[in-house]
């Protein structure tokens, strides 16, 4: 059993700032990362730390290609990892709050927005009944690869993030494990983002009875929601963050590697709380992704 990971790929520009730039505003940084990133590879970066094995899809552009031999270089298999000539790569400007670590970010999706049904069809003619596919929200061709991964026997995965209104459109039914935080979980339960986690997993198990629905919660740890068990919770590992880029892709990669894995559901969010605790204490993105020993240790 494979996990096939369709989605993104970008350089991220990181900037750290003592606040957030205000509209109107214009605020000096004293430095500058050039890291990688994207939610897509993120995800696969954590899964293959994990310890699973991964296979990401998806499109650079030349400017951007050298995100495909660091992908490489961690062990991912990157056979579906294409590099367009005519496109620049998807990039991310993201300021980082230096006091909170909170970021904000401004996403162009250049290559991630111009994948061919071509490409999605040499994917799909890998996938194995069984697999697993993992989707986010910042490539252009998700519902497709959606429909196509379900109707080959996969297990699907979906991210929506960023949320927006057009993932209605998306084949939802085909999801077996949706992963949100709680702007996406709001944004999917059509709920104003202050509602209480409990009541948004209630929407969205009525919404979509036959999904696993995870909502990721920050600093009050998570919730998952199944049909068997009902709602469990997870608590948050309590730390000092740097930087909470990645958070999110390393519970997603950590948590699904563990259930592949076996790991029962209580074991799997614990993982993921663990991992994307550390994360929070490094900079950058794919950058601050742990190993599975810094767990053990
Ligand atoms: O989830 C974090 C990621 O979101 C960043 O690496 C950035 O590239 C955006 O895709």
């Amino acid at each position: 059993m494979k996990i096939i990971n369709f989605g993104s790929l970008n350089v991220d520009y990181v900037y750290r700032l003592d606040h957030i730039v205000k509209p109107g505003e214009t605020l000096a940084s004293s430095e500058m990362q050039v890291n990688p990133g994207g939610k897509g590879s993120n995800q696969s970066v954590a899964l293959k730390r994990a310890g699973a094995d991964v296979w990401h899809a998806g499109l650079l552009g030349e400017d951007t290609a050298w995100m495909r031999e660091r992908l490489e270089r961690e062990g991912v298999d990157v056979r579906h990892v294409l590099i367009s000539k005519e496109i620049h790569g998807g990039h991310a400007i993201i300021q980082v709050n230096a006091t909170s670590g909170q970021n904000s970010i401004v996403l162009f999706g250049g290559a991630n927005q111009s994948i061919t049904a071509s490409q999605v069809a040499d994917v799909l003619k890998d996938a194995e009944r069984g697999d697993w596919l993992v989707l986010q929200n910042e490539i252009n061709v998700t519902p497709d690869v959606m429909a196509a991964g379900k109707a080959a026997g996969m297990k699907v995965c979906f991210n929506p993030a960023p949320f927006d209104e057009g993932v209605f459109n998306y084949p939802l039914d085909c999801v077996d494990l949706f992963i949100l935080n709680e702007h996406e979980a709001a944004g999917l339960a059509r709920k104003p983002v202050e509602t209480a986690p409990e009541e948004l997993i209630a929407t969205l198990s009525a919404a979509y009875p036959k999904a696993m629905i995870c909502v990721t919660l920050g600093e009050a740890g998570s919730l998952l929601w199944t049909a068997s068990t009902g709602v469990i919770r997870q608590k948050a590992y309590p730390v000092k963050a740097v930087d909470t880029t990645a958070a999110g892709d390393t519970f997603t990669g950590y948590f699904l590697a563990e259930l592949t894995r076996g790991a029962s559901l209580e074991a799997a969010l614990d993982m993921a709380s663990r991992a994307s605790a550390i994360a929070v204490t490094r900079p950058g993105a794919l950058d601050s992704i742990p190993y599975l020993k810094e767990l053990k240790a």
